[in-house]
């Protein structure tokens, strides 16, 4: 597997994980600095895990849609230089501020994903890599829009969580919508189910053409 820059993989009781370099966060466990970064509690790690050619280096920009109380975020934090970080619940946010304040390169945004508009001072629009975990309705709607924030060539990683969509839907005619929706702004270079780390769970990559 190619690991995109700054992840690793560590030995950890017998079992090769992902890893990232930086403080612990949430309590997970730590090998010679390494910080263990579990799929099951990260869609984008998830993704990595699958095989989806997730890939950014180290000068990369990331804009983060969903950002909860910053525990994916904090791995990125540790391997690029600038994580814009959007969340909009009031309880995860404050967790996500405290988060912040550890690590120089996450911006916490307390923002709408709906609004991109409320932010689109403040974040820079060749971001290199935009991750979409909103688990809400629209979630590949959500994921075009923030298309003018996206240098050409950028890597857009979008978890779609079929129950956030519809709970009476077929999951399979909800991940099929979604991919069509994506298609109609980004190339979608391939796209697998997180089980078993995620239940119902489709991640998608694409790129900005
Ligand atoms: C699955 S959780 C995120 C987990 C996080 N990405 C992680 O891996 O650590 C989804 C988050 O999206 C947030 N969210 C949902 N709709 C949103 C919106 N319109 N704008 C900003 N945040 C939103 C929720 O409040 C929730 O914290």
């Amino acid at each position: 597997m190619t690991l995109p820059a700054g992840i690793e993989e560590v030995t950890i009781g017998g079992e090769t994980r992902l890893a990232t370099e930086g403080p612990p966060v949430y309590g997970e466990p730590t090998v010679d600095g390494w910080r263990v970064w579990g799929a099951g509690r990260s869609k984008l790690a998830a993704m990595i895990e699958v095989g989806l050619p997730v890939q950014f280096d180290a000068a990369t920009m990331a804009l983060y849609l969903g950002a909860g109380a910053g525990t994916t975020v904090s791995h990125l934090a540790d391997a690029l230089d600038r994580v814009y970080a959007v969340e909009f619940a009031p309880r995860p946010g404050r967790r996500l501020l405290t988060v912040a304040k550890e690590r120089e390169a996450i911006i916490p945004l307390l923002k709408d994903a709906r609004r991109p508009e409320t932010y689109s001072h403040v974040v820079e629009s060749d971001c290199g890599l935009l991750v979409q975990d909103l688990a809400t309705v629209d979630q590949a709607r959500i994921a075009a829009a923030h298309r003018p924030f996206l240098a050409d060539g950028a890597t857009v990683a979008v978890s779609i969580k079929a129950r956030s969509e519809d709970v009476t839907a077929e999951v399979s005619s909800v991940f099929e919508t979604a991919l069509e929706v994506l298609d109609e702004t980004y190339d979608v270079v391939e796209h697998a189910r997180l089980e078993p780390y995620h239940d119902d769970h489709l991640g998608i990559v694409a790129r900005v053409d």
